[in-house]
């Protein structure tokens, strides 16, 4: 029987098959669960639909992903649109995946000092002042034990070099999963997030992740990069019934990266 029988939800940030959301989603299919998906909407000069076109290939392969709408999560009717749907096809709803982020190439190419004003506003409005938005949104249709889920990264911990305005996003996330864990604690919803290592994405590659890569594998306890497999079964651990006195936690997903005081065996390398 698998963990997710029975189980309805909405997974938001799915781009295309590399997508951390479209991981954890595939597991959650997997297990038997049923799920509603966004797209970012496509511009009206694309006649292609290209964004649509990408999410709809992967879904349209399961007869548990049971809606795609567009959703841009600045517009906030975009986010109404994607929870009546979820009312529509589920009536409540057991899990939420936020997995969104974006900031322009031009800011995180530039130290975090010369940020623009509208750079920032536009990154953390995107990154992390939409787990707040779509968290609202659906505070209706969520049951009663219901979990939500984000995507956050060690760059909101520490200082990373080349992260950061998303550094600082992320930072903002971590402390609006505490938050939102405090609200919706009384309902017994749970709010938590996973803290990936670096993986090769859309997103992954707007924030330099190859460079990252060759860094795990050396720095990381565990000598390797990390899956979108591993980031996905802790996903399931995070939003199932395994993980239900969990809240407002971090998890780590990175091979152990960030327990690191020094740059271990990669010293080896140097001396
Ligand atoms: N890839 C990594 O190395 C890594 C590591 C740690 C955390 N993360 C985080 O994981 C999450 C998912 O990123 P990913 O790596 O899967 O890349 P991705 O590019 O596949 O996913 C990012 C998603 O954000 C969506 N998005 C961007 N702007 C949006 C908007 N205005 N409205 C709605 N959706 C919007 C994109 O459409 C895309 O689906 C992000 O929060 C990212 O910061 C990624």
């Amino acid at each position: 029987m698998g963990l997710f029988v029975g189980k309805k939800g909405v997974v938001l940030g799915v781009a295309n098959d590399h997508s951390i959301a479209w991981a954890v989603a595939r597991r959650i299919l997997d297990e038997g669960g049923q799920c509603g998906f966004s797209h970012l909407p496509d511009r009206p000069d694309d006649p292609r639909q290209r964004n649509r076109r990408r999410v709809a290939q992967l879904t349209d392969k399961h007869d548990a992903a049971r809606f795609l709408v567009p959703m841009d999560v600045t517009r906030d009717e975009d986010i109404r649109t994607v929870m009546d749907a979820a009312r529509e096809h589920f009536g409540t709803i057991d899990f939420l995946v936020h997995s969104i982020a974006h900031a322009s190439m031009d800011d995180l190419k530039k130290d975090t000092i010369d940020t623009s004003r509208d750079g920032f506003k536009m990154a953390m409005e995107i990154s992390a002042y939409s787990l707040i938005a779509v968290a609202a949104a659906a505070r209706e249709i969520l049951r009663q034990n219901a979990t939500i889920l984000t995507m956050t990264y060690f760059g909101g911990e520490r200082a990373v070099p080349g992260y950061n305005v998303m550094g600082i996003c992320k930072a903002a996330l971590d402390a609006a999963v505490r938050y939102l864990a405090f609200d919706l604690g009384p309902q017994n919803i749970r709010v938590n997030a996973i803290s990936a290592g670096p993986l090769r994405t859309l997103a992954g590659r707007g924030a330099g992740v190859d460079d990252m890569l060759t860094l795990y594998e050396q720095v990381a306890p565990l000598g390797r990069n990390i899956k979108h497999t591993e980031v996905a079964s802790a996903a399931a651990f995070l939003l199932s019934d395994m993980s239900d006195g969990i809240t407002g936690e971090i998890l780590h997903v990175d091979g152990g990266y960030n327990i690191m005081g020094s740059p271990g065996r990669m010293l080896d390398n140097i001396k």
